[in-house]
């Protein structure tokens, strides 16, 4: 057996995962999220470690095999959240999140001491509120007495291995998303730290995801039941795991998941194409290879805020039961799903959503489905700058609430324009960090030979060349409709 963290930001799930590929007991335990003020995300670096220990203390109750059989354990953690810790390696202050958005100030003053351009060029990426960068800065220059104490930054999941490993190391996937890294090189620019007056000493050793880092202490073996030989692997980010959880390891392989946020995924094989930072470009877990990522803020949040406005009282299930007895184009009514702001391709964290083309005759069902095929719309956005960038999209792997329901794997297909798969069983990032850890234990040459035998696919919807004619011819009006929105407040 290999175990699967994932340390997601409601809750850590503990998968343990057999050589089939087959998920044998589950545990998920959550912790408390501080949000004190407007735009402000904060959690405890402790609670992470606790309930980790927690839940593995859970799943090695249930286990009622030999703790010696469980031969490794990786982990997927929420990504480029900062933990800040001091000489004696505790933890400084609450961790800052992905969601917390206080930095603009602090994306500005990078761009103005580091330079836009040059910042491209060394992290792929531009910069970001739910960046890392930021986020130190901004404790630089609202906390200095905190900040002066720092000796290393963690991001979440490896303050966790952190604690269960006494070993501290940081891997590519996840620093790919603090802007410290140079992407393509794989090591810290200690240039951009000294442009912005940060001692790059706070950077932790680099690893490989699937890198063996050490074993459980004893400590935490006396405290979960696990054997102290337990060997740990780094693991990855979690859109690095996500994506390896579903076989995106080859060139030619894109994932589109739908979550709270949606993302559309890329495999890259090198570090060396030019997106000009309109999607996010990062390293990927498998070695050697890298990621392009485009993400719509407010994806299954859009559905399930509609839901929670103006259908409370019913299930997803009963919602989606009659969309497809509404037309393509939802009979002119349309859909834009910035209700949070959005990031790919409008950068832009004040535009807000709309629905645009209400006619007397529309029902439930049309606003329904005008909401699915605008959170579609804006995934489309992402497979388009791929497309534009000489990519080929022709398959689309499709996971989480958009994998739910046929009719919206349809549009996918439709709106997409490329055969879509579901898989039999997903489980998301932590099967990715499983996978790593059955890798790096040596019971699969690759990762690609370990996806053969844990991803299996179960259903393929093929687009329908009438459908994907009308929805290129309302995709372009639906482009037309972010220029024109006023944000009113
Ligand atoms: C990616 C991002 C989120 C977090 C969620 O850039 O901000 O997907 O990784 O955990």
């Amino acid at each position: 057996y290999v175990i699967g963290v994932d340390l997601g930001t409601s809750a850590v799930k503990v998968l343990l995962v057999n050589q089939d590929g087959e998920v044998t007991k589950e545990v998920a335990r959550d912790y408390p999220l501080f949000q004190e003020k407007t735009g402000y995300s904060e959690q405890d670096p402790n609670d992470w470690v606790d309930q980790t220990m927690k839940g593995l203390s859970d799943l090695l109750h249930q286990f009622e095999g030999n703790p010696d059989d469980i031969e490794g354990i990786s982990f997927s953690g929420q990504m480029h959240s900062l933990v800040l810790l001091d000489e004696n390696k505790e933890v400084l202050r609450n961790a800052i999140l992905w969601n917390d958005t206080r930095t603009t100030k602090e994306c500005e003053e990078i761009y103005d001491r580091v330079g836009k351009d040059h910042l491209l060029d060394i992290t792929k990426n531009i910069a970001l509120e739910g960046f890392t960068l930021p986020k130190i800065l901004w404790v630089k220059n609202n906390e200095p007495e905190i900040f002066n104490k720092a000796q290393t930054f963690m991001l979440p999941k490896d303050y966790v291995r952190y604690k269960l490993t006494g070993m501290l190391h940081m891997e590519y996937s996840d620093a790919a998303g603090t802007l410290l890294l140079n992407v393509k090189e794989k090591e810290w620019s200690k240039e951009i730290c000294a442009l912005l007056d940060i001692n790059p000493d706070i950077c932790p050793p680099l690893v490989d995801s699937s890198d063996e880092v050490g074993t459980i202490t004893a400590e935490v073996a006396e405290m979960t039941g696990m054997n102290p030989f337990t060997r740990v692997f780094a693991g990855g980010a979690d859109n690095a795991c996500g994506a390896i959880g579903s076989g995106i390891l080859e060139e030619g392989k894109t994932l589109a998941s739908i979550g709270t946020s949606g993302v559309v995924l890329s495999y890259e094989a090198s570090g060396d194409k030019d997106f000009q930072g309109k999607v996010h470009y990062f390293n990927h877990g498998a070695p050697d290879a890298f990621y392009t990522m485009g993400v719509t803020l407010a994806a299954g949040y859009s559905l399930s805020w509609f839901k929670d406005v103006f259908a409370k009282d019913i299930d997803f299930e009963e919602l989606l039961a009659d969309v497809n007895t509404a037309p393509i184009g939802s009979n002119g009514l349309l859909f834009t799903p910035y209700i949070v702001g959005e990031r790919t391709p409008h950068v832009d964290a004040n535009i807000r959503g709309s629905f645009i083309g209400m006619d007397a005759s529309h029902e439930m069902k049309h606003f329904t489905r005008a909401v699915l095929e605008g959170i579609t719309f804006s995934l489309n956005e992402s497979v388009e700058i791929f497309r534009e960038n000489g990519k080929t999209i022709d398959t689309v792997v499709s996971i989480g609430g958009g994998a739910k329901n046929e009719n919206w794997l349809q549009m996918q297909a439709d709106i997409f324009n490329a055969k879509i798969i579901k898989l039999s069983s997903e489980q998301g990032p932590g099967m990715g960090a499983a996978m790593l850890a059955a890798y790096g234990c040596g019971w699969f040459g690759t990762l690609q030979d370990c996806a053969q035998t844990f991803i299996k696919e179960d259903e393929v919807y093929y687009p329908i060349k009438d459908n994907v004619e009308n929805y290129k011819a309302i995709f372009k009006f639906y482009q037309e409709v972010f220029p024109l929105t006023l944000t009113l407040n």
